[in-house]
């Protein structure tokens, strides 16, 4: 019985050290506590040995300094922070913008030195005082103007955080960025070789590359362009975004790829179910998620019952349709070639949004497995 333990501490001890060479960085929102009954999620649901990084999101800034969000942010921090007691190893970062904040705000804090000042001040004190371990920036997004503001914001904020890290003799905290994945929006708002340096890593947010606000049916995280995009679609999958990026001087161990447990939904507007088919609008909002063109990973395995998977070769994605509704996902399949491609490419690993939508009860998917997506995600990257 002894033994046994012991050889299954070395088992699990090896997976971990060949694992960490590539990041799992995972993110978890704050409203995911709102949801109905079983969608309702808590940080204490996380398993600590899931992830490398656990992104908590979102902070607001008020009076230009860092502030909580919701009202009781200070007792889920810390409840996040304490999976570091069990996992020690793991990492924690404090997201700050995201969409409901806006681009607006932080452009009028980070265009004026003195207010930017203020911001980048109150940042080490905030995450030293409830356990975080960096900052992530969810500025959504910089536009043309915003470029040399973003680039500086970065600069400063790790010139501050090597100072602060120097000055008390700590460990330094990190600094990473959720970065667009699509080509306009990366040519306008980033300067990638500048910013780059200063960041610890960048996550490449490699899906919504599709959804209702065009006519058609199309999936909204592939790997590959499709044999059926039209060129305008080309800059359009994983692919693209990724190699970009490392063109455009991204270092390579610093770039991770973004994977939805999300699914993006339609609704047919005729008896076309394939890729290109005519739509009437948004998906029907999820029994959890309640949002119109949006399932989370568990509201997409009730909705596959008693329906067939398609697989698009091409994109390596699957898609599922039931009655007029049609959704674009990723599966256990897919993340497998997603996390083989970061493989092949040597990228730093694999960014998760959300855990809260993966099905982090084992309640829906497969047999009472927790975070089954992530899991597989998680496995790939563990595999030799
Ligand atoms: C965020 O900060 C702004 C500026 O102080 C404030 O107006 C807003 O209510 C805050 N948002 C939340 C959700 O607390």
């Amino acid at each position: 019985m002894e033994l046994r333990v012991a050889q299954t501490a070395f088992v699990v001890l090896v997976l971990l050290q060949s694992y960490s060479a590539y990041k799992l960085v995972c993110y978890y929102t704050s409203w995911s506590q709102y949801r109905d009954s079983f969608g309702s999620c808590f940080p204490d649901a996380i398993d600590p040995f899931l992830c490398t990084h656990i992104i908590y999101s979102f902070a607001n800034i008020s009076n230009n300094e860092i502030d909580t969000w919701e009202w009781n942010d200070v007792t889920l921090y810390n409840t996040l922070n304490m999976l570091k007691n069990r996992n020690p190893n793991l990492k924690t970062l404090l997201s700050v913008g995201g969409w409901n904040f806006g681009s607006q705000r932080f452009s009028k804090i980070a265009s004026k030195t003195w207010s930017l000042r203020t911001f980048i001040k109150s940042v080490p004190p905030f995450l030293r005082t409830h356990g975080f371990d960096g900052l992530d920036l969810a500025w959504l997004y910089p536009d043309r103007r915003d470029k040399r503001y973003f680039t500086r914001l970065v600069k400063k904020m790790k010139a501050e955080f090597a100072r602060e890290a120097q000055e008390g003799t700590r460990q330094q905290l990190l600094l990473s960025a959720a970065v667009s994945a699509g080509k306009v929006t990366i040519d306008s708002g980033y300067d990638i070789t500048q910013i780059s340096q200063h960041l610890d890593f960048i996550s490449l947010m490699s899906y919504d590359f599709h959804g209702a606000w065009r006519q058609t049916t199309g999936h909204h995280s592939p790997l590959f362009r499709g044999q059926e995009d039209a060129s305008s679609d080309r800059f359009n999958n994983a692919d693209y975004a990724m190699s970009y990026m490392l063109r455009l001087g991204a270092p390579a161990n610093k770039l991770v790829m973004g994977i939805p447990a999300f699914g993006r939904s339609f609704t047919l507007a005729s008896s076309k179910t394939g890729v290109g088919a005519p739509i009437s609008g948004p998906g029907l909002p999820g029994r959890f998620t309640k949002e119109e063109g949006i399932l989370a990973y568990y509201e997409i395995c009730d909705f596959l019952h008693f329906t067939t998977v398609h697989r698009l070769t091409g994109q390596q994605v699957p898609y599922a349709t039931k009655g007029n509704q049609w959704v674009g996902y990723d599966d256990k399949e897919s993340v497998k070639n997603k996390v083989q491609y970061l493989r092949n490419k040597q990228l730093a690993g694999i960014m998760v949004w959300a855990l809260d939508l993966d099905d982090f009860r084992g309640a829906f998917c497969s047999g009472g497995v927790r975070f089954p997506l992530t899991t597989a995600i998680k496995e790939a990257l563990c595999a030799a």
